[in-house]
């Protein structure tokens, strides 16, 4: 039998054991991560080794380097997971994998450890893709939460309105026109000198500032819920000159507070509005950007006073991780919808 036939029978009968044990290995852009995720909905364990220090002093992350801290990680990462989990290769049922959108050199690290991995057990292959990981991670933060429901996916390089229509059924609502809400706040933060990734230390700093204090554009779009940043973002790069060269004094803060508001604004009205126009009753949130802590207040008081319940991720789970894999790959195995040794990384990979 050869090794699709083998996972294809296996898959099938995965499908009627009491647990179902997936390892799953993430390594998109600049974290290398290995989780093993019960059921689609238990965390056994979540290992995460983030590059960031790596590529700090360039301002943003390098390729090459993501890709060499991979390969240097990854083994590392599994044995972690592993460990955590308290069991061997041999006791897990199937191996997940994200293969797409991410840089193309960051994914076939993970795409290729995962290969080898069920090659060698002859063991199921799960491919992911990253956006699905990152919506997914309400599974694992919320035991009740079933489709369908709308989620908004803001992270460094998505922007999107879904509507979760069943497990691993997706259709778009809306989506940014540009730059993505996360790489808009990390652009934000350079202006401010902030290190690289800026838009938690933004998040920190707006805490303390005045969000009144400078006055932004609020940017129209040609779709109802769609998003556009780069507009506010300019505006906002714009002022922040215009002031230093005039010599005038602007409190980073009230900078901060000023740029965080407008772009949760943003979020928070296009969200609402399809909320009420559509009747979507249930709305998560999910990806980096999902840690924001203004974000998180505003959509709590939006979604109350719109009677739509609110599913916010677990703060440890909004970054990027290997068990959001783990549970949206539980879903896709229960379908057989599993990968032959061809599985390749696409990086441009829609959901
Ligand atoms: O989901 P993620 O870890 O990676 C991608 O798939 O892109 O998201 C990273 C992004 C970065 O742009 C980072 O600055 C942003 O999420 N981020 C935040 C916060 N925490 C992370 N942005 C604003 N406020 C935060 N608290
Ligand atoms: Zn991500």
């Amino acid at each position: 039998m050869s090794y699709y036939e083998s996972s294809l029978a296996q898959a099938k009968a995965l499908g009627e054991k009491e647990h179902v044990r997936i390892l799953a290995i993430e390594s998109s852009c600049d974290e290398t991560a290995a989780a093993v995720v019960e059921d689609g909905r238990k965390i056994l364990s979540n290992a995460v080794f983030t590059q960031i220090d790596l590529h700090a002093l360039y301002g943003g992350v390098v390729p090459e380097i993501a890709s060499r801290a991979h390969v240097e990680k990854v083994d590392r990462m599994v044995d972690r997971a592993l460990r955590d989990a308290g069991m061997t290769l041999e006791e897990v049922d199937a191996l997940a994998v994200t293969y797409g959108p991410g840089l193309v050199g960051a994914l076939l690290i993970g795409v290729s450890c995962a290969k080898a991995l069920a090659f060698a057990l002859r063991k199921p292959l799960i491919p992911v893709n990253h956006i699905e990981g990152h919506i997914c991670a309400n599974f694992l933060t919320h035991p009740d939460l079933e489709p369908p429901f709308s989620c908004l996916v803001v992270s460094g390089g998505h922007s999107h309105l879904f509507a979760v229509e069943d497990y691993g059924v997706f259709r778009v609502l809306g989506q940014t026109q540009d730059d993505a809400a996360g790489e808009a706040f990390d652009k934000a933060a350079r202006v401010l000198d902030i290190p690289y990734p800026g838009g938690p230390l933004l998040d920190k700093l707006a805490e303390a500032g005045d969000p009144h204090a400078l006055k932004l554009p609020r940017p129209k779009t040609e779709g109802r819920y769609d998003y556009s940043f780069s507009g506010l973002k300019t505006a906002f790069i714009n002022a922040v000159h215009n002031a230093r060269q005039k010599g005038e004094a602007l409190n980073d803060a009230d900078l901060a507070a000023s740029f965080r508001a407008a772009v949760v604004s943003i979020l928070v009205d296009k969200a609402m509005l399809a909320a009420r126009e559509l009747g979507l009753d249930k709305m998560a949130l999910a990806g980096g950007v999902s840690a924001n802590s203004l974000l998180r207040r505003e959509m709590e008081k939006a979604c109350a006073q719109n009677g739509v319940k609110l599913y916010l991720p677990r703060l440890s789970l909004c970054g990027d991780n290997a068990a959001m894999i783990g549970s949206a790959a539980y879903y896709h195995l229960l379908r057989g919808e599993i990968a032959d040794l061809t599985l390749n990384a696409k990086p441009a990979l829609r959901l």
